[in-house]
């Protein structure tokens, strides 16, 4: 659709979780006359980061290093990770989660003042620093909206879903370039209806893509908009197949969908442990660190033992916290599985995995920049290499927080060149993705976890690429919010399909019983992705 209404900017911000805001932040203390502009689908705070539970993670304890957390998410990582990007994560992640603590976000305290530090899976230290007991990320969501709304050279947009990039080359036509995005906006007086920023750098911090899955712990707002809008802008995607399943979801039956609650791997950091339905240990004999082995060991273990009993679910014991500790250290746990008619003081938690995070996603540099020039993704959406095939737990806000400080820098020191809109003299080709009828996402949703789940195999992965082909031939929609969604759901629901056929192996979170085996060095390539006219 044109665009009814357009302003200007040096930078538009997609997204309003973590990473979106931090950028916004960033930019404008690096580039003190710049102005930018945040886009958010929902208002401010409906994005995954609010409902991060278990923290984030910082080698900031005396006694603790960078180079050991660089070791525990290597190894996690199972092999895919970027060295480097690890290093700059490890290395620059204490003082980004002390500028964070600098800009008002208070973290739980020993009572001597410290920074109270917890253990999560796959770290070999106590590192993972907490906020509320059990609600990070709504603390670290309250400080940082606080910080761009008093920001005036930040103009936030709420209700807006961007549509596409703007395309276009630069200015000597020998590269592609981005000149800023169309959005919908729904409801905003002025800025109603479609309308177009213009701005040299378009940042993607839009999160995840948990709702391509039936059962998720995303919020409904992760439908992969960013990741899907790069992919029709002609960015090279990594990792896609590695979708990372949170083993410990509260189990609350076979039918139910969307995004359930979590029970963050922080209470098996405190020492809850796992159990089948028939009251065996799961973890043991399984990983040397047992309980807090990394989650792809964890969340492939649980799909065995309910495989081994026929059970959908297995069990989460904590009693022996008791009922003051569950109060003090995970108070929203506690409400949620008491809102749902089960007690942890008194009883296991019923619990399955469920789609949680995306380890893959837009390619990046160190600085953000993706394949296309001035366009650059932060946080989930993007692929730093710091995942490689299975990320370690509460690294995402790390990496958000990490990454968008030198995005930021990046953009404020080196702008993209400037770009003009394309000709037919340049080759300009038009991408356009039909609607899609949102009626076929739960068939997609179903497909996907059927097939595309915690453990694949070749057979499921083509019946789902057959499965999803159909669905994109089931015909258009109306422009409307609910269509374009659809249509990212499919997009990224075909790159994850498309990157997990073409894995040949079991890696970290992508687990084939067909090939259990993990091929040697030589194979430890990323599956990278464009999309092209016919699909990928
Ligand atoms: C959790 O609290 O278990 C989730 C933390 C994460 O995803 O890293």
């Amino acid at each position: 659709p044109e665009p009814g209404w357009t302003i200007e900017a040096e930078a538009v911000i997609v997204g309003s979780g973590i990473a979106g805001l931090s950028t916004a932040l960033a930019y404008v203390r690096h580039a003190p006359g710049a102005r930018a502009v945040l886009v958010t689908k929902d208002v401010l705070d409906t994005g995954s980061t609010r409902w991060a539970q278990g923290g984030i993670a910082a080698a900031i304890a005396p006694g603790d290093e960078p180079v050991a957390h660089m070791a525990d998410t290597l190894e996690a990582g199972a092999g895919m990770c970027d060295p480097l990007a690890v290093h700059v994560l490890a290395t620059e992640g204490p003082d980004a989660l002390r500028r964070l603590i600098a800009l008002g976000a208070e973290f739980d305290r020993t009572p001597g003042g410290e920074l109270e530090l917890t253990r999560e899976g796959g770290h070999r230290a106590d590192r993972i620093a907490h906020a509320g007991g059990d609600a990070t990320g709504a603390e670290i969501e309250r400080a940082l909206i606080a910080a761009v709304r008093a920001e005036p050279r930040i103009e936030v947009i709420e209700h807006a879903l961007a549509l596409d990039a703007l395309l276009g080359v630069t200015e000597d036509g020998s590269d592609d370039a981005v000149l800023g995005i169309t959005l919908h906006v729904m409801g905003e007086g002025e800025r109603d209806g479609v309308g177009a920023v213009r701005a040299p750098a378009v940042v993607l911090a839009t999160g995840g893509v948990g709702q391509v899955y039936a059962a998720t712990t995303n919020p409904a707002v992760s439908t992969g908009d960013g990741t899907a809008l790069a992919a029709r802008a002609g960015a090279v995607l990594a990792d896609m197949e590695f979708v990372q399943f949170h083993p410990t979801v509260l189990w609350l039956g076979q039918e139910s969908r969307g995004q359930q609650p979590l029970v963050s791997e922080a209470v098996r950091g405190e020492g809850a442990f796992l159990l089948d339905t028939a009251g065996r240990r799961i973890m043991e004999g399984v990983h040397e660190l047992g309980d807090l082995a990394p989650r792809d060991v964890v969340a492939s273990a649980i799909a065995a033992a309910m495989a081994d009993t026929g059970a959908d679910h297995v069990l989460l014991d904590a009693r022996h916290f008791g009922e003051e500790k569950w109060r003090r250290r995970f108070p929203t746990i506690l409400a949620s599985c008491r809102a749902h008619g089960i007690d942890p003081v008194t009883e296991p938690i019923p619990v399955s995995p469920a789609a949680h995070y995306s380890s893959g996603g837009v390619r990046v540099d160190l600085a953000g920049r993706t394949s296309v020039r001035g366009l650059y993704a932060v946080g989930e959406a993007a692929r730093t290499g710091v995942h490689g095939a299975n990320r370690l737990a509460s690294n995402s806000l790390l990496e958000a927080l990490v990454f968008a400080e030198r995005t930021a820098a990046s953009i404020a020191a080196e702008p993209p060149a400037p770009a003009r809109p394309a000709t037919a003299e340049d080759g300009a080709e038009e991408r356009r993705p039909g609607l899609v009828d949102p009626a076929v996402v739960p068939e997609l949703r179903a497909l996907m976890s059927r097939h595309v789940g915690v453990v694949r195999d070749r057979e499921g992965l083509d019946e789902a690429r057959r499965g999803l082909a159909r669905l994109a031939r089931a015909g258009s929609a109306e422009p409307g919010t609910e269509a374009w969604e659809a249509a990212n759901l499919l997009t990224v629901a075909v790159l994850i399909t498309a990157a997990a056929r073409r894995r040949s192996e079991s890696r970290g979170s992508h687990r084939r019983s067909d090939l259990p085996r993990t091929r040697p060095v030589s194979r430890r390539r990323p599956i990278l992705l464009q999309l092209d006219e016919e699909g990928v």
